[in-house]
């Protein structure tokens, strides 16, 4: 029989409060180090990270309010609506370059046009590893490093229908497999910056809705148990231990690697479930959400607050570390297991990373950072549209395609394009 999830247990009482009056009450009643507890989730405050003066009200424009981002470039998948949008928007406002993705590239330029600063479209369907690599591979082409990588886009599936992409169910494809590679062909742009952060995010269905062992890494397809909301969890599980794993392995380099749970949005994510469940999803995100200012919020301070520069592999919710007792969202082993078999799924589509030949790696930690045995390639073999197809031309000026990017940038590691 299947295990009971935590949001089942969550108790009805909560529910009757709002969040914001619950967070209130419980921020006011509760030592700094004890932030809430509902129905067995056990959240603390975690260790040693810099405490944030910001909250669950704290929208996207405050926490980065000062901050001025003018010659970084980020990247943020699924930039057309809810939490992506918001994000892209805000980070251009501060002065970032931001490089945003959509499934269509009209719907990526439309997004950017509604944004004031510097962006730039780009296709990428995350259920198609080769439409993973084209992207990643128009975004090196801009011979910039990457100061921030949001691995935002997410797909909730509905109506509990089970959907294999080469086998794999849909949710953990999209949501994990599809940023996995778009990580590994990435990683060596973010060591140019000068300090490279990647924001997973993820969900706080990654540790209350998942069953006892967290993934069934030996069940990928989801044969023998599904629900929409079970694979749903799970991939987001595969979000914030892909992060955790990232962070160790990023040890000792200028690289950061967190995760996160927006907080409960109405945005598009509920597209696919039915007319009921949607009604349920907007009466819950009306009594105890955040505004989509409020959703980007966590993603915007986690990839640019100057008090992050060395905090890796966190969890974060409304703007601050947790740790989840009895959850496996700080699971290092099997965050190394899903490594392992994420590898082992994606190989051909991977690239092998090594530690750049900086004086500051001198003392040992230089040598291979992502070694794959299968994955020997080191130049990409696809067969996809050029770079130059990948991005259109905006009849605005603020909008610049890849290409007009590439070829006025530097080549040089180290230097950044400034857009002008
Ligand atoms: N809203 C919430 O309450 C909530 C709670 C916890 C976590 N989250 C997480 O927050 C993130 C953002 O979600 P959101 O609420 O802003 O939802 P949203 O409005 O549906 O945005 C999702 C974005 O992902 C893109 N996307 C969807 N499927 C894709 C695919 N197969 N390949 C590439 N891109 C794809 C969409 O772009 P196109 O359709 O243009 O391709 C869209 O821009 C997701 O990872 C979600 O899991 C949301």
């Amino acid at each position: 029989m299947q295990r009971k999830t935590r949001s089942q247990r969550c108790s009805v009482m909560t529910m009757a409060v709002s969040r914001r009056q619950f967070l209130k009450l419980a921020g006011a009643a509760l030592s700094p180090a004890s932030l809430a507890a509902c129905g067995g989730v056990d959240k603390s405050r975690a260790d040693g990270v810099p405490w944030a003066a910001f909250g669950p009200d704290s929208t996207a424009e405050e926490v980065t309010k000062g901050l001025d981002l003018t010659g970084k470039l980020a990247v943020v998948t699924g930039c057309t609506s809810g939490i992506g949008f918001e994000t892209m928007r805000v980070l251009a406002k501060r002065g970032a370059y931001v490089v945003g993705t959509s499934r269509s590239l009209e719907r990526a330029e439309a997004a950017g046009l509604r944004v004031r600063g510097l962006t730039t479209p780009v296709e990428l369907e995350l259920s198609d590893l080769d439409s993973v690599v084209r992207c990643a591979e128009a975004i090196r082409s801009l011979n910039t490093p990457i100061d921030m990588l949001i691995c935002n886009a997410g797909y909730r599936g509905g109506g509990n229908s089970r959907e294999l992409v080469n086998g794999v169910e849909r949710h953990f494809a999209v949501n994990h497999l599809g940023h996995f590679v778009f990580v590994n062909r990435l990683l060596e742009r973010l060591f140019l910056a000068q300090q490279g952060r990647i924001v997973m995010v993820s969900s706080r269905a990654a540790y209350r809705d998942v069953g006892e062992n967290g993934i069934d890494l030996d069940d990928l397809g989801m044969k023998r148990a599904y629900s929409d909301a079970l694979a749903y969890a799970q991939s987001k599980l595969a979000n914030a231990l892909f992060s955790l794993r990232l962070s160790e392995l990023l040890r000792g380099t200028r690289i950061t690697s967190n995760a996160l749970h927006p907080g409960l949005i109405n945005t598009e994510i509920d597209r696919n479930l039915n007319a009921i469940m949607r009604f349920g999803f907007g009466l819950l995100t009306a009594v105890r959400g955040k505004t989509t200012e409020q959703g980007a919020a966590t993603s915007c301070y986690v990839a640019t607050h100057p008090q992050l520069g060395a905090t890796s592999g966190q969890f974060f919710e409304d703007c601050n570390a947790v740790t989840i007792a009895e959850s496996h969202l700080h699971n290092q082993v099997l965050a190394e297991e899903l490594m392992r078999v994420s590898e082992e799924l994606t190989a051909p589509y991977l690239v092998e990373q090594e530690r750049p030949d900086w004086s500051e790696f001198e003392n040992g930690v230089r040598g291979h950072l992502w070694s794959c045995p299968a994955a020997r390639i080191r130049q990409p073999v696809f067969t996809g549209r050029s770079t130059d197809s990948v991005a259109t031309t905006s009849k605005r000026s603020h909008s610049t395609t890849v290409s007009d990017i590439a070829s006025n940038s530097s080549v040089q590691p180290g230097l950044r394009h400034t857009p002008a």
